[in-house]
């Protein structure tokens, strides 16, 4: 039995020897626990601290995370941890030497093929904090490693940003994104938003995925859209065949290149473009759309992203799509002696023109079916 003075008195006891032990605690080589040595440790551990240092320098690596062992362990004193232990900090630390070997050559190579690790002139690859008192001063919270800085600007078959692409501009405030657009590049004209502006002439002839500070000194990330950006921000017609779920219709119908498939309808010519890259310039789509307007949509939309992808690789993006005005009902016409590998029907009433599709489909063939919470 002890009284609560007492009790306390020991706590504070087991506390001081903790605190006075605070020297004898080590880290893991890994770079996520920190713990900041003594200047009066032994030469050994002011290696190792200055080693971590330097380490830290390159922070593309994510080291993996602790696990419940290792973060416990790594806040012991060393006698107290059995030998077991002692072993798997040993090999870590040894691992993450060899990890910061790697990394260190492969930054010197980056560095002697480009020749060019600076940034190039207008750009700020770093978004940097604004020391005024702009209110701005937190929105770069994205920025760009040190190995990615010695990444050569533009990567083979990218070429520099010109008028006529398709290119997303993004802000990112603590963390969170808090402006998203898509826009063409056009000469003369400018990128407008609530912070600011930047006119296109000053993205034209950046490389892709750059800083640039808006004219109220907000860094915002330039970069081309991807084809999944393009298909959410294109100018639609009916509901389109949402990313997640035209992906999932891929796999079912196990699209691979080469392949011809059947679509309808093709509504904003989302699932189009989608099929499109998944057959490649080998195989083909037909795509039958009932309404006018969404027809022209659909052909308009797939003619803008093949446009901006020209520009972009300086290469075609294959024309392998071929639009029609046609109900699905009663197109056999249109479908005599084809066959098709897979079909995608994403239109109300699937089921109508189920007969007329059916009989074009190689046998094993998948039919998907796209309903507006299911994929069939
Ligand atoms: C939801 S949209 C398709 C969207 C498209 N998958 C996309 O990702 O953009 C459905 C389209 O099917 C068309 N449609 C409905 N019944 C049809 C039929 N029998 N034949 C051809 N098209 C049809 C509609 O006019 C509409 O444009």
């Amino acid at each position: 039995m002890c009284t609560s003075s007492q009790r306390h008195l020991r706590h504070r006891d087991v506390l001081v020897r903790l605190t006075k032990r605070r020297s004898e605690i080590r880290t893991f080589s890994t770079g996520l626990v920190k713990c900041k040595e003594s200047e009066h440790e032994d030469s050994d551990s002011s290696g190792l601290s200055a080693e971590l240092t330097s380490r830290q320098a390159p922070p593309a690596r994510r080291s993996r995370p602790l696990s419940p062992l290792e973060r416990i362990s790594g806040l012991l004193p060393r006698d107290a941890l059995s030998p077991e232990v002692m072993q798997l900090r040993e090999q870590n630390q040894q691992e993450a030497e060899e990890d910061a070997n790697v990394q260190e050559s492969f930054a010197q190579s980056t560095q002697e093929q480009s020749g060019h690790p600076e940034t190039p002139a207008g750009t700020e690859a770093t978004p940097k904090e604004d020391e005024s008192d702009n209110d701005h001063s937190s929105d770069a919270t994205t920025e760009p490693s040190t190995s990615e800085r010695l990444i050569p600007a533009t990567l083979p078959g990218e070429s520099l940003l010109v008028p006529g692409e398709l290119l997303v501009a993004e802000l990112y405030k603590k963390g969170r994104m808090e402006y998203r657009k898509m826009f063409n590049l056009q000469t003369g004209t400018r990128l407008h938003s609530s912070w600011g502006f930047i006119p296109h002439d000053d993205i034209a002839g950046q490389p892709a995925g750059q800083f640039l500070k808006t004219s109220l000194g907000a860094p915002v990330l330039i970069r081309r859209a991807s084809l999944e950006d393009y298909v959410l921000y294109m100018k639609r017609g009916p509901a389109i065949a949402y990313p997640k779920d035209a992906a999932r219709m891929l796999m079912m119908m196990d699209v691979t290149e080469g392949d011809r498939v059947l679509e309808s309808g093709s509504g904003s010519g989302a699932m189009s473009l989608f099929l499109s890259r998944a057959v490649g310039s080998k195989g083909s789509v037909l795509s039958l759309e009932v309404r006018e307007d969404h027809h022209r949509r659909a052909t308009l939309n797939y003619k803008r992203w093949r446009t901006s992808w020209n520009l972009r690789r300086g290469e075609e993006w294959p024309d392998n799509v071929q639009f029609h005005k046609a109900d699905l009902c009663t197109a056999s016409s249109l479908l005599a002696c084809q066959g098709f590998h897979s079909v995608a029907l994403d239109l109300i009433n699937p089921h109508l023109v189920l007969t007329t599709v059916i009989p074009h489909l190689h046998p094993g063939a998948v039919c998907a079916v796209y309903l507006a919470k299911c994929v069939y």
